[in-house]
């Protein structure tokens, strides 16, 4: 029997209220907006030029062969769809497609992804910090922090001036310590929309290198900066030049399949023999975590992957995004020289230097709704509702 003295027992109406997710938060609000002509630019996802965001053609096309050819969805293991993850090595990884000491594995989206490397990470140096560049997606610090691995911000890029603090970056890295995880947006920084040149690339590359830092290259938005491959060449220079290397790679957004969780984790450590050693404690905590990941849209994008007609015409759709992302852009900085650096950045979001006030008074007396940060999706956009969008913002920025 309890005693007096012990403390009462604490049960599931004790938590403590949670601060929700803010971009969440975003979404709500705009869907509960009964204003028509609402602009949403919180959220992540790509829109066509009519706002709507469609399922790709050979996406649609990948589902009907699966359901025609699948004759069971017995339980697949821990690595998820095996082939997926193979047929993701020359798309990602180019030339080190063939290295045996990369090894991958299918996982919840890109979340899954970074979750499972982290978790990696703190079982093998519960002491590494995890160096992130500010500002970066906010839910990069929650998933670091829920591993219990501590999280050091270095300077990324300036708002008012729009460019990267590329010599802070590099200082705040040389100052590092061996063992320390560096963060690093593969391409399309979300939120910013700012890349690394290939040149920066190579300098990070070998800072890594020389100074023993771990490279974790978040990579969700392969094929709507440059091209496909350009958008992997960061990444690559990285894996010429380092021994050990951690990838989140997502397939939500370039196959436009979001809420179906499609990703992959890969890993590179010296030797073949290291990789396969690591990726069992991977399967481990995949197992502990979420078991198995969902089949349906990696089988989907598998299929798309494994044949060459399907795949060209995959490529002919991102190119079509990426297309509209970049055209939105010039449109929107050709409006007014204070936009002019969005033409020049990659992806869907870029950030307006903005105060948290103006954001506020854009969503109250325009209906435009953007993240606190002034982040905002390029392609949140209809093609109707851009020239209304600059308006405001300028008015904004002027104000
Ligand atoms: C920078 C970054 N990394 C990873 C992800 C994860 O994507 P998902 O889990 O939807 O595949 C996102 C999604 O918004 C992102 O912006």
């Amino acid at each position: 029997m309890l005693s007096e003295t012990e403390a009462p027992v604490r049960g599931l109406a004790d938590l403590p209220p949670v601060q929700s997710d803010s971009l969440l938060q975003l979404i709500a609000l705009c869907g509960a907006d009964p204003r028509p002509e609402k602009i949403d630019v919180g959220v992540g996802v790509f829109r066509d030029g009519e706002g709507r965001t469609p399922i790709l053609n050979v996406i649609k096309e990948a589902e009907a062969i699966l359901q025609q050819r699948q004759e069971t969805k017995s339980y697949l293991g821990s690595s998820g769809d095996k082939r997926f993850a193979e047929l993701l090595r020359p798309v990602l990884l180019g030339e080190h497609a063939g290295d045996p000491r990369i090894a991958g594995l299918q996982t919840p989206g890109g979340c899954g992804a970074l979750r499972l490397g982290f978790e990696l990470i703190a079982s093998a140096n519960p002491d590494a910090r995890v160096l992130v560049g500010a500002p970066t997606w906010p839910n990069h610090p929650p998933i670091i922090r829920s591993v219990g691995l501590q999280m050091v911000e270095y300077p990324y890029y300036d708002r008012d001036s729009g460019r990267i603090r590329f010599d802070a970056m590099r200082t705040a890295l040389e100052d590092a310590r061996a063992g320390d995880v560096v963060l690093l947006h593969g391409c399309c920084h979300n939120p910013t929309g700012a890349d690394l040149s290939d040149e920066q690339w190579g300098e990070i590359a070998s800072i890594c290198a020389t100074r023993g830092l771990l490279p974790f290259v978040d990579i969700a938005y392969q094929g709507f900066g440059r091209g496909l491959e350009e958008d992997a060449a960061g990444l690559q220079a990285i894996l010429s030049a380092c021994d050990e290397v951690v990838i989140a790679q997502s397939c939500d957004k370039n196959f436009s399949v979001y809420r179906d969780r499609v990703g992959a984790l890969f890993l590179k450590t010296a030797s073949a023999e290291a990789t396969a050693r690591a990726m069992a404690h991977v399967f481990q905590r995949a197992r502990e975590m979420w078991s198995m990941p969902p089949d349906h849209g990696a089988a989907a994008v598998r299929i798309v992957l494994d044949d060459l007609e399907l795949k060209t015409r995959w490529l002919g759709e991102l190119d079509t995004m990426r297309g509209r992302i970049n055209s939105l852009r010039q449109r929107i900085a050709a409006a007014d020289p204070r936009l002019g650096f969005i033409g020049s950045q990659f992806g869907m979001f870029s950030m307006l230097p903005l105060s948290r006030e103006k954001v506020l008074e854009l969503r109250d007396r325009h209906a435009i709704y953007m993240a606190d940060s002034g982040r905002f999706n390029v392609v949140g956009m209809s093609d109707g509702q851009v020239d209304r969008f600059t308006a405001a913002v300028v008015d904004a920025l002027q104000g």
